[in-house]
């Protein structure tokens, strides 16, 4: 009855914004991303018959009542599908900030799927997986996998075809990804409130779940043919889709800060200068940079001179999701 798991952050290279179902929490478009090897988080789940509610530790301290309600309304999904009704103790550790406004609800219900599965005597497939941590946070479904990953709209109305499939392996191709860190605060909107309001606000929303399926296409094949000027262009293309999707919302969601936009400038000319880097942002201030393994310093030099920037994180393409040692202790 206990299990720990440990799960990678991803980056979406094509963006997933929109939802088809907020209660399923189904995406409107599907999307695909990049797990990242430096961001990850560690959950451990112990199901017991002595506890009366379930108990959240994250990072070590005791987590808020709204944190623990979110987990405790995934927990019993799982518990659902067990036919269990013990409730969990749950410890999980990010080795980065969550506080730095980088994304952890990706590796955070990854992880956390995981490890409720295996602790819940569930035998899950991936699929079945992502299926499960797509519930939790649409873009864990992707974290379930290493390498580069698409996740699937899916038609049905049940979810059961909205799931991440594998695009490549982790060891396909040597990515970088530069994260620069702009700002330590909590994003002011969250994303399904901000999802929810371009939905219903921005007059371009529609044309955007339209284009989708086009990005999507065009990225495969770019992977496929490990075309990086490609995967550039359409990474930098979707991020600023999304962010016209976020700045035509009523009101407008402005995520950037002075040193995100600063950032995409110098990322540009960069690029003028020949070296292969392209920029995303997610509904949060961080800029985010794409290379080469050959640009990687220059690109880190470049965006740490950015007035704003705290730091630079490296990241590497990242594995799977796995389970650890079940009796490991944290
Ligand atoms: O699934 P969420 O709630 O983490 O939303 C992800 C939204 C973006 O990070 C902006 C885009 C994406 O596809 O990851």
């Amino acid at each position: 009855m206990k299990a720990t798991a440990k799960a990678h952050s991803n980056i979406a290279l094509i963006k997933y914004w929109g939802k088809r179902d907020e209660r399923l929490n189904l995406p409107a478009v599907g999307s695909i991303s990049l797990t990242l090897d430096a961001l990850h988080t560690v959950t451990s789940v112990h199901f017991d018959s002595a506890l009366n509610d379930d108990e959240l530790i994250l990072n070590d301290e005791k987590a808020g009542d709204k944190e623990t309600a979110r987990i405790s309304a995934f927990l019993d999904l799982i518990r659902q599908m067990a036919g269990m009704t013990h409730k969990a103790r749950i410890n999980s550790q990010n080795n980065f900030p969550t506080a730095a406004g980088l994304a952890s609800s990706a590796s955070a219900f990854a992880a956390l799927a995981l490890a409720a599965a295996k602790a819940a005597g569930l035998s899950l497939s991936r699929k079945e997986l992502s299926v499960l941590a797509r519930q939790g946070s649409g873009s864990a479904a992707r974290s379930v996998y290493g390498g580069l990953v698409e996740m699937k709209r899916g038609s049905a109305a049940d979810g059961r075809d909205a799931y991440a499939v594998r695009l490549a392996e982790p060891d396909y191709w040597d990515l970088r990804l530069l994260i620069a860190v702009t700002s330590e605060a909590k994003k002011p909107v969250g994303s399904t409130a901000g999802m929810r309001l371009s939905e219903r606000t921005s007059p371009y929303y529609h044309a955007w779940v339209d284009n989708s399926e086009n990005d999507l296409q065009d990225m495969r094949q770019a992977v496929q043919q490990k075309d990086f000027e490609k995967v550039g262009e359409l990474c930098e293309f979707s991020a600023l889709k999304m962010h016209a999707l976020a700045l035509s919302s009523n009101p407008g969601l402005i995520y950037w800060n002075g040193a995100t936009v600063e950032g995409m400038h110098v990322v540009r000319s960069l690029r003028r200068t020949g070296l292969p880097v392209w920029f995303t942002i997610d509904a949060g201030p961080q800029l985010k940079a794409l290379c080469l393994p050959e640009a990687a310093a220059k690109v880190t030099e470049a965006l740490q001179n950015v007035p704003g920037v705290r730091q630079v994180i490296e990241c590497r393409t990242g594995p799977d999701a796995l389970v650890l040692n079940e009796e490991a202790p944290l």
